[in-house]
């Protein structure tokens, strides 16, 4: 039986399914990156405005984990499986390693800015790329209206 979305009666074809199911499994490496990395600048963060950006960081990894669990179940349940262990993440996030001991704000704030910015332009791609499975395409419209909220608020700590 060729499998359905829950989103609409007409079936995706099986090489599709497993097309969107391989891209959600990618979204979810990046979202496992994206949490541990903005974990390590919420901690290692230090500057004039450190409560503001340690707090910021932990709001990003926080909602990098909800989107990781959203987008691992939605491959389960349109039939895959997820890959979501921290092999599974290093071995295919395309995102640049996340510096290690960088302690200064500014730095620490382009690095996540940048990664957030380049995220948001892969799920611009994503969401265009999945007309055909609506339910699937409002999560990555989702993550990727937050994730430009989080880059606005970084970006708002870079002008003087
Ligand atoms: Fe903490």
């Amino acid at each position: 039986m060729t499998p359905r979305t829950q989103s609409q009666a007409t079936p995706i074809p099986q090489t599709r399914q497993a097309e969107i199911i391989a891209d959600l499994n990618w979204t979810l490496a990046h979202m496992i990156d994206i949490s541990t990395s903005a974990k390590q600048a919420h901690w290692n963060v230090h500057g004039p405005n450190f409560q503001g950006l340690h707090d910021l960081f932990d709001i990003i990894v926080d909602e990098a984990r909800q989107y990781s669990d959203d987008v691992a179940e939605r491959a389960v349940a349109i039939g895959g499986t997820a890959h979501g262990t921290i092999q599974d993440a290093t071995k295919n996030s395309t995102l640049d390693p996340f510096p290690t001991d960088e302690r200064n704000w500014q730095p620490l704030v382009k690095a996540m800015h940048g990664r957030l910015t380049a995220m948001s332009a892969r799920l611009h791609d994503l969401i265009h790329a999945t007309e055909d499975d609506l339910n699937t395409q409002d999560l990555y419209i989702s993550i990727q209206r937050t994730i430009d909220k989080r880059a606005w608020m970084l970006e708002a700590h870079l002008h003087e």
